[in-house]
């Protein structure tokens, strides 16, 4: 992919002074005002390759200055007219969800089941923060979690791997288009190789066990599809696996990553993941700690300084041969060449109409939001008068997510705001805080609405980067706002704000209809409008599993039978779990709803239902489909799922596993042919030596709304 490069790399390398070339692999933080002479001198020196345009180690919770353009262009130029070798630097900055304009959290976008409209809206990111100076975004994050008490799983695709891969390709292709030196596209960064999201207890940052056999058919998926898609980086993850760091490990950042996946990019580490060795307690030296990492294939250093100021020293001692560098630099000097800076390295921002992202980011958040409930409330009509309460009504901020560097929180409406704009002319809103305000007004409020709408949830500053939960609930303050509510004995609606799922015994049963808003990003407000009042009828479905109680966790769809009665937790038999309680899903995998009413025929099967493993192997396919008839009042899109469970072989198979589905519109009163194909690549499994096999036998496929379905039929692999 990148060979056209090779010659004009050799050429630079040859030039190269050993310090020079460690230099490449060298990516401070943009500096304080106070170190920016010091900085220059380093880019002087050729000592800086990249800049992490962040101040501090958790971006997404810390606050940012706005990018000053003319500063890095400023800089730029000190690199490609002073340094020695006149190398551009490639600026990266975590532009995770949005830009100026904030599109919903990656879970909520994972949520939608659109990726063609997730890779839309990261068009219009790419073109935002490309237009101040970011070529490189560390996004998508593409870690498997199965514990919502994690904070970042907000960040990710949730807990399946069809869908971690469908967003790989998506946010890749949107960030990095066809030809990534476009100045409208970044680089893209698939992060956090591998395992974070399996941190134990949710932990952020502790340890994982991930069997190989896990690895190769959970985890890495996601990885796989963005190598296929071309993306330019991965960064390592700061955790170890089986009790070996991820930094210095060769297996996973060489075998892996590069002798399986075919990746030719470049690595970037964690924040400061080289220096942390000495904590993870492999090595008690930086020094040894940095040839430790670049052995394994870790090519640039983020944050600690770890490489320019030790790798020099060991290859002149032999530690290292200088080979290694060598190799790791020609990795960083690829991605400039593909992203263009060798052309033309400085920004020259344009003006461009934002409203244009503003109408795609309302529409992402629209298509991201679940329905999990609705007694017949929804939608309301514009004319009601609608009681709206709770501590969300006036929330601005969280309303963006974590993660959100550049968005502006006093640039998003609150929902008071758009629902007053919604309603305007027509109906009224009574509306209250309820919470830390005279609660008996919030009851007079209530009971002026011939419904009443309550703006429920977490604050940001709950989720994203070391911001785990114990309990993923929400406050002990809003429970008693809805119960109070409730006894007004109006209709009651919830619209949760939320960046994971919650745990929804004892709160769900008060509701008459339930939107899962989630942190939706600049748009939120106006999308909950265009949801609730019907203008667009609900179709994001979970991408993970909502449990009843945190106890209950880990609980996620695609697990292996356990053999013994106990098994079945996620499906039927749930008695025979715990003792003390019901451990089904509260809201399954793919589970959500719609105004209207979807009508499941039966599977038809392929006019022959047994392929030979040979002929599947050289193309053929199952060809399966099924009738969904829209027999509501509304227009509306149905997420038609097919899973598949293999019951017999070698290695113990999950009960379901996604590996197709179809966002479909269908007209109310109509009937749509939904048609899907499973090969070769669908049906088998990787070993724990990371082998693909096929069996040959009986394979269960069930096609249904939710991973629950029970509708199936059967196909042979002879
Ligand atoms: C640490 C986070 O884990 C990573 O996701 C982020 O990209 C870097 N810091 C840079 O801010």
């Amino acid at each position: 992919m990148y060979k056209k490069f090779d010659a004009k790399i050799d050429a630079l390398l040859a030039k190269m002074s050993l310090h020079d070339k460690i230099g490449q692999l060298n990516q401070p933080c943009t500096p304080l005002p106070h170190q920016v002479e010091q900085f220059k001198e380093w880019i002087r020196k050729g000592e800086i390759g990249s800049i992490l345009m962040a101040v501090g180690a958790t971006a997404g919770n810390d606050p940012q200055g706005a990018i000053d353009v003319d500063f890095y262009n400023e800089l730029q130029r000190i690199a490609v007219e002073e340094s020695p070798a006149g190398i551009p630097m490639i600026f990266g900055r975590d532009v995770i969800h949005g830009h100026r304009t904030v599109f919903p959290i990656p879970l909520a976008m994972a949520a939608s089941f659109d990726f063609d409209l997730v890779e839309q809206s990261y068009v219009d990111v790419a073109r935002e923060a490309a237009n101040e100076t970011v070529h490189w975004t560390f996004t998508p994050m593409l870690d498997l979690s199965r514990d919502p008490r994690w904070g970042r799983i907000i960040e990710g695709p949730g807990e399946d791997p069809l869908v971690g891969a469908c967003m790989a390709k998506a946010v890749v292709k949107g960030c990095q288009g066809e030809d990534v030196s476009h100045k409208d596209r970044m680089v893209a960064c698939a992060k956090h190789y591998i395992g974070y999201g399996a941190a134990e207890g949710g932990r952020d940052y502790h340890r994982t066990e991930i069997s190989n056999y896990s690895l190769y058919n959970y985890y890495l998926p996601a990885f796989r599809a963005a190598a296929e898609a071309g993306v330019g980086t991965y960064m390592s993850s700061f955790n170890e696996i089986n009790g070996q760091p991820v930094t210095s490990s060769k297996f996973y950042l060489t075998d892996v990553l590069r002798g399986q996946l075919g990746f030719e990019g470049f690595v970037v580490s964690d924040y400061g993941c080289v220096e942390q060795l000495i904590k993870q307690g492999v090595t008690d030296d930086r020094g040894e700690a940095s040839s430790m990492a670049i052995e394994a294939g870790l090519d640039m250093d983020m944050y600690d300084f770890c490489y320019i100021e030790n790798l020099e020293e060991q290859v002149k001692n032999g530690r290292i041969p200088e080979s290694v560098i060598d190799t790791a630099v020609r990795r960083v000097l690829r991605l400039k060449m593909a992203k263009g800076l060798f052309e033309d390295p400085y920004c020259k921002p344009e003006k461009f109409d934002r409203n244009v992202h503003l109408a795609h980011a309302r529409e992402m958040a629209a298509n991201s939001m679940v329905l999990l409930k609705n007694d017949g409330v929804l939608p309301l009509k514009k004319d009601m008068n609608i009681g709206l309460i709770g501590p969300f009504i006036n929330e601005r901020r969280s309303l963006l997510g974590s993660w959100t560097v550049d968005g502006k929180a006093e640039e998003t409406p609150t929902l008071l705001e758009a629902m007053t704009e919604a309603v305007e002319g027509k109906g009224k809103i009574h509306a209250n805080v309820g919470i830390s305000l005279d609660k008996d007004f919030t009851f007079r409020m209530a009971d002026r609405g011939d419904v009443v709408v309550l703006a429920l949830g977490e604050s940001w500053a709950r989720t994203g980067e070391n911001k785990a939960v114990s309990d993923i609930t929400i406050t002990e303050d809003q429970k008693s706002l809805f119960k109070k509510v409730k006894a007004t004995g109006k209709k009651m609606v919830g619209v949760f704000f939320c960046g994971r799922p919650i745990a929804m015994e004892g709160i769900a049963e008060y509701f008459d209809a339930i939107l899962y808003a989630w942190h939706s990003g600049s748009e939120t407000t106006h999308a909950v409008c265009d949801v609730l009042f019907g203008d667009v009828v609900p179709s994001g479905r979970l991408p993970v599993t909502m449990p009843r109680l945190a106890t209950h966790i880990p609980l996620y769809y695609n697990v292996t039978p356990s053999g013994r009665p106990c098994n079945c937790y996620y499906g039927e038999n749930p008695g025979n779990c715990y003792v003390d309680s019901y451990p089904t899903p509260y809201y399954p995998f793919g589970y959500g709803l719609s105004y209207t009413k979807f009508v499941y025929n039966d599977i038809i099967n392929c006019a022959n239902p047994e392929v030979s493993l040979a002929d599947l192997e050289a193309g053929k396919t199952f060809k399966l489909s099924i009738e969904v008839a829209n027999a509501g009042d509304y227009d509306a899109k149905e997420l038609v799922q097919l899973y598949i469970h293999d019951p017999v072989a070698k290695m113990m198979r999950p009960m379901r596993e996604l590996k197709a589905f179809e966002k479909t519109f269908i007209k109310k009163g109509e009937t749509a042919l939904v048609e899907f194909e499973l090969g070769y690549k669908d049906l088998g499994y990787y070993t724990a030596e990371g082998d693909y096999t096929v069996e040959p036998g009986k394979i269960e496929v069930f096609i249904g709304e939710n991973c629950l379905t029970e509708r199936m039929t059967e196909i042979v692999i002879k």
